[in-house]
């Protein structure tokens, strides 16, 4: 088996979201955590825009590629192409279950065919080198039943070569259900999840689905999970990856939102030139100021402005602005509440644990 990335904490993949600039912005938080690329299909790597599609930047790292296909010559050639490339990790998509995805036969509807699964695995292994080989799936779909699925599935695929999982603690229903609904409406179940790594202790499993807090992914992890993948809460709030390093992995400086927005700068001047509008840069950073007072007055400034033709980082500061303003304002408006002026006051600490607790 290969050995699989340390990846306590990882941002999941998710398509349209987790691009290079997400991706980039994120990394300004955490230096650990493991990041995913959205799903990139095998036939847009072997006959599409690849280098586009692969493109990330050096400092990444470690970052994933995440694949979507069915057919394993096609994936172990999109996984040599990925490999040379630079990714520090091969996964492979056995979870998403939109319709593009289904009528390609890929996506969570594999978790319906194990044996091919495992075939795909075994190619993308055999062409991965050192690179790790990993999986993303469910704990089942339609009408399987995630207790006998889930641990067959993990065994079969296991069995091919791949020693490490996420699992979206949640089946998909292929039918009537929009991918977002899927995300939403089939219920958790984290305790399958954390029994599936009681019965494969060999195996490095990560769990996914409806964590939207730190607490809640240290809680999951001291009950024995080698790893916790939070999708949407790391998008919309990503401040919460400024704590990440300290809390989950025992090392590093708390990162405060000013501070990884400021570390765009560069990013954000160097895509300029190259002709990347700003927007779809900033359209990732609207919440890095979720639930702080200027919040609201950041995202106006960068929503209104960013896709104005010559919108630069100049913009980002102005929004930036917005949230030094608002600080002193909210703490007069706090303390006239209180009536008095040492009344304590709700911290504005975005780390302050009280505000994350779960
Ligand atoms: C906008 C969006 C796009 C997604 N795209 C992918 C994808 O490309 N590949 C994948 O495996 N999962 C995808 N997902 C699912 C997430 O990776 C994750 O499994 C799901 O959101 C549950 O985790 P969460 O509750 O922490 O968000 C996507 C989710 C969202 C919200």
């Amino acid at each position: 088996m290969r050995k699989s990335l340390p990846g306590r904490l990882s941002v999941a993949p998710m398509m349209d979201w987790t691009d290079r600039h997400c991706r980039a912005f994120h990394r300004h938080f955490t230096r650990r955590a493991l990041l995913y690329t959205e799903m990139v299909t095998t036939g847009a790597i072997l006959r599409g825009p690849r280098e586009r599609l692969l493109e990330h930047g050096a400092a990444e790292h470690p970052v994933a590629l995440q694949l979507g296909g069915s057919d394993p010559a096609d994936l172990a050639e999109a996984t040599r192409i990925g490999v040379a490339a630079g990714y520090d990790e091969i996964n492979l998509n056995v979870g998403c279950p939109s319709d593009r995805v289904r009528s390609g036969c890929f996506g969570a509807v594999l978790m319906k065919s194990p044996g091919l699964v495992a075939d795909c695995a075994a190619a993308m292994i055999a062409a991965a080198g050192d690179v790790p080989v990993t999986v993303k799936c469910r704990i089942g779909v339609d009408e399987q039943e995630p207790e006998e699925v889930l641990p067959a599935f993990l065994e079969r695929i296991a069995a091919a070569g791949v020693a490490s999982f996420a699992i979206h603690a949640r089946k998909a229903w292929l039918e009537g259900l929009s991918p977002k609904e899927n995300r939403e409406i089939p219920p958790l179940d984290h305790p399958l999840v954390l029994r599936m790594k009681a019965a494969f202790p060999d195996l490095t499993l990560s769990i996914n689905g409806g964590i939207t807090d730190l607490g809640m992914a240290e809680r999951l992890l001291a009950q024995g999970i080698d790893g916790v993948m939070i999708g949407r809460a790391a998008y919309h709030d990503p401040s919460l990856l400024g704590a990440a390093d300290r809390r989950i992995f025992g090392e590093g400086e708390d990162v405060a939102a000013e501070t990884a927005v400021r570390a765009m700068l560069p990013h954000i001047e160097a895509e300029r030139s190259r002709g990347t509008p700003l927007n779809a840069i900033t359209r990732h950073m609207l919440g890095a100021f979720q639930g702080r007072p200027g919040a609201r007055a950041w995202r106006r400034r960068l929503s209104e402005g960013a896709h104005r033709a010559g919108a630069g980082p100049e913009l980002v500061l102005a929004a930036l602005a917005e949230i030094a303003d608002a600080a002193p304002a909210a703490e007069a408006a706090s303390g006239a509440a209180a009536g008095v002026g040492n009344a304590p006051r709700p911290s504005r600490n975005p780390f302050d644990p009280e505000r994350r607790a779960g």
